[in-house]
Protein backbone atom coordinates (compact mmCIF):
# COMPACT_ATOMS: atom_id res chain seq x y z
CA UNK A 1 0.00 0.00 0.00
CA UNK A 2 1.52 3.61 -0.99
CA UNK A 3 0.61 6.15 1.48
CA UNK A 4 -0.32 9.10 -0.41
CA UNK A 5 1.93 11.96 -0.27
CA UNK A 6 0.97 15.59 -0.45
CA UNK A 7 3.59 18.51 -0.43
CA UNK A 8 3.50 21.82 -0.37
CA UNK A 9 6.01 23.58 -2.83
CA UNK A 10 6.05 27.39 -1.68
CA UNK A 11 7.98 28.88 -4.54
CA UNK A 12 8.89 31.65 -3.93
CA UNK A 13 6.92 33.46 -1.58
CA UNK A 14 6.65 34.19 2.19
CA UNK A 15 8.03 36.06 5.17
CA UNK A 16 8.64 35.31 8.77
CA UNK A 17 5.26 36.35 9.57
CA UNK A 18 3.35 34.79 7.01
CA UNK A 19 5.56 31.71 7.60
CA UNK A 20 4.92 31.51 11.27
CA UNK A 21 0.98 31.80 10.61
CA UNK A 22 1.09 29.63 7.75
CA UNK A 23 2.45 26.85 9.88
CA UNK A 24 0.44 27.46 12.78
CA UNK A 25 -2.97 27.08 10.28
CA UNK A 26 -1.16 23.80 9.20
CA UNK A 27 -0.91 22.59 13.17
CA UNK A 28 -4.26 23.67 14.13
CA UNK A 29 -5.76 21.50 11.30
CA UNK A 30 -3.65 18.36 10.79
CA UNK A 31 -5.46 15.91 13.02
CA UNK A 32 -8.17 16.07 10.07
CA UNK A 33 -5.54 14.54 8.01
CA UNK A 34 -5.85 10.84 8.68
CA UNK A 35 -4.07 9.15 5.77
CA UNK A 36 -1.82 11.26 3.74
CA UNK A 37 1.54 12.08 4.94
CA UNK A 38 1.70 16.15 4.72
CA UNK A 39 4.63 17.61 3.88
CA UNK A 40 6.02 21.58 2.96
CA UNK A 41 9.13 22.46 0.98
CA UNK A 42 9.52 26.36 2.54
CA UNK A 43 12.40 28.83 0.33
CA UNK A 44 15.66 27.95 1.72
CA UNK A 45 16.00 30.66 4.51
CA UNK A 46 12.81 29.58 6.17
CA UNK A 47 13.10 25.92 6.69
CA UNK A 48 15.00 26.08 10.27
CA UNK A 49 11.61 28.53 10.85
CA UNK A 50 9.02 25.93 9.63
CA UNK A 51 11.28 22.75 11.09
CA UNK A 52 11.19 24.29 14.59
CA UNK A 53 7.45 25.37 14.72
CA UNK A 54 6.40 22.26 12.77
CA UNK A 55 8.22 20.10 15.99
CA UNK A 56 6.03 17.54 17.15
CA UNK A 57 3.42 17.45 14.30
CA UNK A 58 3.71 14.69 11.13
CA UNK A 59 4.44 17.17 9.10
CA UNK A 60 7.37 16.98 7.35
CA UNK A 61 9.59 19.33 5.30
CA UNK A 62 12.09 19.44 2.42
CA UNK A 63 13.81 21.57 -0.24
CA UNK A 64 12.44 22.97 -3.58
CA UNK A 65 15.63 22.45 -5.17
CA UNK A 66 19.00 21.51 -3.69
CA UNK A 67 22.65 21.13 -5.47
CA UNK A 68 24.19 18.60 -7.36
CA UNK A 69 27.74 19.14 -5.38
CA UNK A 70 28.57 18.13 -2.07
CA UNK A 71 30.28 21.08 -0.65
CA UNK A 72 33.37 23.97 -1.92
CA UNK A 73 33.34 26.78 -4.26
CA UNK A 74 29.94 27.22 -5.53
CA UNK A 75 28.55 30.91 -5.06
CA UNK A 76 24.85 30.75 -4.00
CA UNK A 77 24.19 26.70 -3.93
CA UNK A 78 23.10 25.07 -1.21
CA UNK A 79 24.48 21.13 -0.57
CA UNK A 80 22.23 18.30 -0.21
CA UNK A 81 24.10 17.54 3.24
CA UNK A 82 23.18 21.36 4.53
CA UNK A 83 19.46 20.07 4.20
CA UNK A 84 20.06 17.06 5.51
CA UNK A 85 21.84 18.34 8.49
CA UNK A 86 18.43 20.44 9.34
CA UNK A 87 16.09 17.89 9.31
CA UNK A 88 14.55 17.62 5.64
CA UNK A 89 13.29 14.45 4.45
CA UNK A 90 12.66 15.47 0.82
CA UNK A 91 14.58 17.75 -1.52
CA UNK A 92 12.30 18.98 -5.31
CA UNK A 93 14.55 18.06 -8.26
CA UNK A 94 13.72 19.01 -11.57
CA UNK A 95 10.67 21.09 -11.31
CA UNK A 96 9.75 22.58 -14.60
CA UNK A 97 10.43 26.67 -13.60
CA UNK A 98 13.96 25.44 -13.03
CA UNK A 99 14.10 23.52 -16.51
CA UNK A 100 12.53 26.32 -18.39
CA UNK A 101 13.72 29.54 -16.41
CA UNK A 102 16.90 28.77 -15.44
CA UNK A 103 17.54 25.95 -18.47
CA UNK A 104 18.58 22.80 -16.09
CA UNK A 105 18.81 19.61 -17.94
CA UNK A 106 17.43 16.31 -17.75
CA UNK A 107 21.30 15.42 -16.91
CA UNK A 108 21.73 18.25 -14.75
CA UNK A 109 18.54 17.35 -12.80
CA UNK A 110 19.88 13.61 -13.14
CA UNK A 111 22.68 14.56 -10.92
CA UNK A 112 20.76 16.71 -8.35
CA UNK A 113 18.69 13.59 -7.81
CA UNK A 114 21.76 11.43 -7.50
CA UNK A 115 23.39 14.11 -5.08
CA UNK A 116 20.49 14.23 -2.52
CA UNK A 117 20.17 10.42 -2.35
CA UNK A 118 23.51 10.06 -1.81
CA UNK A 119 22.94 12.92 1.20
CA UNK A 120 19.98 10.79 2.61
CA UNK A 121 17.31 12.96 1.04
CA UNK A 122 14.30 11.49 -0.91
CA UNK A 123 14.41 13.99 -4.38
CA UNK A 124 11.00 14.13 -5.46
CA UNK A 125 11.71 14.11 -9.48
CA UNK A 126 9.46 16.21 -11.56
CA UNK A 127 8.80 15.39 -14.64
CA UNK A 128 6.07 16.53 -17.29
CA UNK A 129 5.45 18.17 -20.99
CA UNK A 130 4.81 21.54 -22.41
CA UNK A 131 1.75 21.99 -24.02
CA UNK A 132 2.49 22.23 -27.52
CA UNK A 133 4.49 18.70 -26.77
CA UNK A 134 1.11 17.30 -25.86
CA UNK A 135 -0.73 18.83 -28.74
CA UNK A 136 2.04 17.55 -31.06
CA UNK A 137 1.37 14.02 -29.22
CA UNK A 138 4.68 13.31 -27.74
CA UNK A 139 4.07 13.46 -23.72
CA UNK A 140 5.20 9.88 -23.04
CA UNK A 141 8.19 10.34 -24.84
CA UNK A 142 9.65 13.48 -23.51
CA UNK A 143 8.28 11.91 -19.79
CA UNK A 144 10.09 9.13 -20.51
CA UNK A 145 13.21 10.80 -21.81
CA UNK A 146 13.20 12.80 -18.31
CA UNK A 147 12.91 9.57 -16.51
CA UNK A 148 15.66 7.91 -18.70
CA UNK A 149 18.25 10.11 -17.35
CA UNK A 150 17.60 9.44 -14.01
CA UNK A 151 17.94 5.81 -14.88
CA UNK A 152 20.80 6.12 -17.10
CA UNK A 153 22.59 7.65 -13.92
CA UNK A 154 21.32 6.02 -11.06
CA UNK A 155 19.91 2.74 -11.69
CA UNK A 156 15.84 1.73 -11.27
CA UNK A 157 16.92 0.83 -7.90
CA UNK A 158 17.01 4.50 -7.29
CA UNK A 159 13.20 4.89 -7.30
CA UNK A 160 12.65 2.21 -4.36
CA UNK A 161 13.72 5.88 -2.32
CA UNK A 162 12.42 8.66 -4.39
CA UNK A 163 9.10 10.15 -5.51
CA UNK A 164 7.71 11.15 -8.67
CA UNK A 165 5.61 14.03 -9.58
CA UNK A 166 3.91 14.08 -13.33
CA UNK A 167 3.47 18.19 -13.56
CA UNK A 168 2.33 18.53 -16.75
CA UNK A 169 3.56 22.29 -17.44
CA UNK A 170 0.67 24.14 -19.19
CA UNK A 171 -1.69 22.86 -15.74
CA UNK A 172 1.13 24.31 -13.44
CA UNK A 173 -0.13 27.71 -11.95
CA UNK A 174 -3.07 27.95 -14.59
CA UNK A 175 -5.49 27.00 -12.86
CA UNK A 176 -6.07 24.13 -16.25
CA UNK A 177 -5.96 21.08 -14.19
CA UNK A 178 -5.19 17.78 -15.89
CA UNK A 179 -8.42 15.81 -16.36
CA UNK A 180 -8.41 12.79 -13.94
CA UNK A 181 -8.12 10.22 -17.32
CA UNK A 182 -5.32 12.46 -18.56
CA UNK A 183 -3.27 12.38 -15.23
CA UNK A 184 -4.14 9.04 -15.13
CA UNK A 185 -3.03 8.01 -18.19
CA UNK A 186 0.55 9.57 -18.37
CA UNK A 187 0.70 8.50 -14.50
CA UNK A 188 -0.01 4.53 -15.24
CA UNK A 189 2.65 4.75 -18.37
CA UNK A 190 5.25 5.96 -15.89
CA UNK A 191 4.56 3.21 -13.21
CA UNK A 192 4.24 0.85 -16.32
CA UNK A 193 7.62 1.90 -17.86
CA UNK A 194 9.15 1.17 -14.52
CA UNK A 195 7.67 -1.95 -14.21
CA UNK A 196 9.63 -2.66 -17.29
CA UNK A 197 12.80 -2.32 -15.63
CA UNK A 198 11.96 -3.53 -11.99
CA UNK A 199 8.34 -4.46 -10.68
CA UNK A 200 8.75 -3.70 -6.91
CA UNK A 201 10.34 -0.84 -7.44
CA UNK A 202 7.10 0.47 -9.49
CA UNK A 203 4.65 -1.01 -7.21
CA UNK A 204 6.34 1.04 -4.36
CA UNK A 205 7.39 4.38 -5.82
CA UNK A 206 4.88 6.84 -5.25
CA UNK A 207 3.51 9.30 -8.31
CA UNK A 208 2.03 13.01 -7.35
CA UNK A 209 0.08 14.49 -9.80
CA UNK A 210 0.98 18.64 -9.67
CA UNK A 211 -0.58 21.49 -11.65
CA UNK A 212 -3.68 23.22 -10.38
CA UNK A 213 -4.60 20.59 -8.20
CA UNK A 214 -6.96 22.55 -5.72
CA UNK A 215 -9.44 21.38 -2.74
CA UNK A 216 -12.31 21.63 -5.50
CA UNK A 217 -10.49 18.61 -7.52
CA UNK A 218 -8.30 16.54 -5.32
CA UNK A 219 -10.80 14.24 -4.42
CA UNK A 220 -11.14 12.72 -7.62
CA UNK A 221 -7.60 12.74 -8.76
CA UNK A 222 -6.66 11.54 -5.99
CA UNK A 223 -8.95 8.28 -6.66
CA UNK A 224 -7.43 7.62 -9.56
CA UNK A 225 -5.68 4.21 -9.13
CA UNK A 226 -2.17 5.30 -10.20
CA UNK A 227 -2.29 9.01 -8.49
CA UNK A 228 -0.32 8.77 -4.81
CA UNK A 229 -0.89 12.38 -4.22
CA UNK A 230 0.03 16.07 -5.19
CA UNK A 231 2.37 18.18 -5.50
CA UNK A 232 0.75 21.86 -4.84
CA UNK A 233 1.92 25.02 -5.55
CA UNK A 234 -0.77 28.27 -4.80
CA UNK A 235 -3.05 26.09 -2.95
CA UNK A 236 -0.01 24.87 -0.03
CA UNK A 237 0.00 28.77 0.74
CA UNK A 238 -3.18 29.01 2.43
CA UNK A 239 -3.25 25.97 4.77
CA UNK A 240 -7.12 25.44 5.04
CA UNK A 241 -6.55 24.31 1.16
CA UNK A 242 -3.42 22.51 1.91
CA UNK A 243 -5.34 20.41 4.34
CA UNK A 244 -8.58 19.84 2.57
CA UNK A 245 -6.11 18.48 0.01
CA UNK A 246 -4.81 16.34 2.48
CA UNK A 247 -8.27 14.97 3.70
CA UNK A 248 -8.94 14.38 0.00
CA UNK A 249 -6.80 11.58 0.81
CA UNK A 250 -8.53 10.32 3.83
CA UNK A 251 -9.04 6.85 3.25
P1 LIG B 1 0.33 24.93 -8.81
O1 LIG B 1 1.88 24.53 -8.82
O2 LIG B 1 -0.36 24.01 -7.83
O3 LIG B 1 0.30 26.36 -8.36
O4 LIG B 1 -0.17 24.74 -10.18
C1 LIG B 1 2.29 23.19 -8.74
C2 LIG B 1 3.80 23.13 -8.84
O5 LIG B 1 4.40 23.93 -9.53
O6 LIG B 1 4.43 22.24 -8.21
Amino acid sequence: MRQPLVAGNWKMNGSTDSVNALIEGLRAGIDTVTTAEMAVCPPYVYIPQVAARLAGTPISYGAQDVSDQEAGAYTGEVAPGMLADIGCKYAIVGHSERRSIYGESDEFTASKFAAARKAGLIPILCVGELLEEREQGITEQVVERQLDAVIDLEGIAAFASAVIAYEPVWAIGTGKTATPDQAQDVHAFIRGKLAGLDKAVADGVRILYGGSMNPGNAAELLAMQDIDGGLIGGASLKPDDFLAIGQAANA
